[in-house]
This record gives C-alpha cells, structure tokens and sequence, in this order.
C-alpha cells in the first residue's frame, strides 16, 4: 500500500518537497562530528538526504534503502554521476546491512512504518557499538489544520492523528537501548495557492490516504468541496492558504 502510493508519486515528488528537503537539512545539522566508512540511508526516496550527504562526505559510500521501487529507481538515476551510491529496494523494518554501519540516517520516512518500535530495534541491530542514528520524523500536529476541518465535517470518518508526539518517539527509542545526544523541533508553515493546489501537492507527495492525511472512510463529494470552503476560509495566507509540518529531528547513539 505504502510502497504502491510513494511509487506512484516518484515523478511529482521533487516539486513539491518542501518541508521534507527542510527536514533533510535538519538532519544533516544534527550529524555527529565524525567521518564513517560507510552511511546507510532508511527511506532514501529521490534522494533529497542522499545529495546532501555526498556534499558532506564525498568519498563515502552510501546505502540508499527504499520501500518504493520506482523512488529506487527515480533516485539512482537522478544521482547517478555519485558512484559511491548503492541504491537497494527495502524495508526499513528489517532490511539488514551485511556489516553494521557507523551511521544510519533517516528523513521523512519513519513516521510511514507500521511498527515504529520494531523499526528502532532493527535499527539498533544495523549499528555499530559506538555508533549513531540521526533521523527527522514529521510528528503530531503536521496538517494539523485538515485533521481539525475533516473532523467537523466528518468526525465519524476521522480518526485522531496516528502521528507520534516527541516524547512517544524519545520513549521508543529509548526502549530499544538508544542515548538521546540531540534533538530539534521545528514548525513550518507552508502556503499553497489555493486548498485544491494543497490537497493536490499532498497527493502529489504520496501523503493522501496515509495515516498521515486519511481518515477511517473516504468523504464524499459534497463533504470534499465543504472541506475545500472551510479550509479556504479559516487557514488564509497572503499567498493562499497554509498548512503546518511539525518534524522532529535527533541524534542518539548506541551506546
Ligand atoms: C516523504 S519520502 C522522503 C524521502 C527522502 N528521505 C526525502 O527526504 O525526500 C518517504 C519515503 O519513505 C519511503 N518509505 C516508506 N516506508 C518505508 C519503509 N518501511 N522502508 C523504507 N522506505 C520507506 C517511501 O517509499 C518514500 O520514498
């Protein structure tokens, strides 16, 4: 399901990648000051972390790891001047290197996965004694303002955020055996030219039908275009309308 909505959305991806190219600094801010042998990526999509990471360290290599075919495909051949890639088809819940890596990063990805817990340890598994995982999540409060019109419109079809807070992400990485050595919370607000253009570029990204975006049913007609009235009405900017991403972005290590 996941692995089918990003796939579909590989070509449109880039456009309109905002808050996730935001989110990619972030983590590339948060990395430890060290120089590894070897990174592997969780949920590499287009290859917006990858590109910045080949700038901050041009000889290593890199294991890209995506659940998505066609964003396997998409990424190694927009980047595929970086030799030092290996773009692998993947899941980030249980892919395993051959040997554990120094570093894991991850962006915009993990909020995406079933078992968040399961991913952690896994993870765990994949690292080095010593070494780090830095990873950016959208988390609670991200298209805050659709959840609020869509539950007024259709409650019964919409089901609180699946998001987690930070202090159920620091829990869970906590409970697979990670230190916390850093961590950011952002705020974005990103405007879109009308509520169609926002419904359109979150489809666009893959989001629509997520748990990010969904509810319990899908509306229908008439409660998509009160939606659309609503939103254009309540959440103006001066460019159209916004909309909020809230990310979280940590260093832990394993100790
Ligand atoms: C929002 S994109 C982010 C891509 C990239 N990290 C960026 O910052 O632009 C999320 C990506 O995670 C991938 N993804 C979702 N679930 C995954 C999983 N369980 N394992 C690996 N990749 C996954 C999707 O296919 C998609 O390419």
């Amino acid at each position: 399901m996941i692995e089918k909505r990003f796939s579909a959305a590989a070509e449109t991806y880039d456009r309109h990648a905002r808050p996730q190219l935001s989110l990619a600094r972030s983590v590339c801010d948060v990395l430890p000051e060290i120089y590894p042998e070897q990174i592997l990526e969780l949920g590499s999509g287009t290859g917006q972390l990858t590109r910045l990471l080949t700038d901050q360290f041009p000889d290593v290599l890199i294991d890209a790891v995506d659940l998505s075919g066609k964003m396997v495909e998409y990424g190694r051949n927009k980047l595929k001047r970086f030799e030092q890639i290996t773009w692998i088809q993947g899941d980030a819940q249980t892919y395993r290197g051959t040997d554990p890596y120094p570093l894991i990063v991850s962006s915009a990805t993990l909020h995406w996965v079933s078992d968040l817990r399961k991913t952690f340890d896994n993870i765990f598994q994949n690292l080095e004694p010593g070494g780090f995982f830095a990873l950016g999540m959208m988390i609670r409060g991200t298209l805050k303002e659709l959840l609020a019109v869509r539950s007024e419109i259709a409650p019964e079809k919409t089901p609180p955020s699946a998001l987690h807070t930070l202090d159920e992400l620091i829990d869970h990485l906590h409970a697979a055996g990670f230190k916390v050595l850093r961590k950011k919370l952002s705020e974005e607000e990103v405007s879109y030219k009308d509520t169609t253009d926002f419904l359109r570029t979150i489809h666009e990204q893959g989001v629509t039908g997520s748990k990010v975006a969904s509810g319990r049913a899908p509306l229908n007609r008439s409660e998509l275009n009160r939606l659309i009235e609503l939103y254009q009405e309540r959440y103006t900017s001066p460019d159209g309308v916004y909309a909020t991403y809230e990310a979280a972005t940590l260093l832990v290590t394993k100790e």
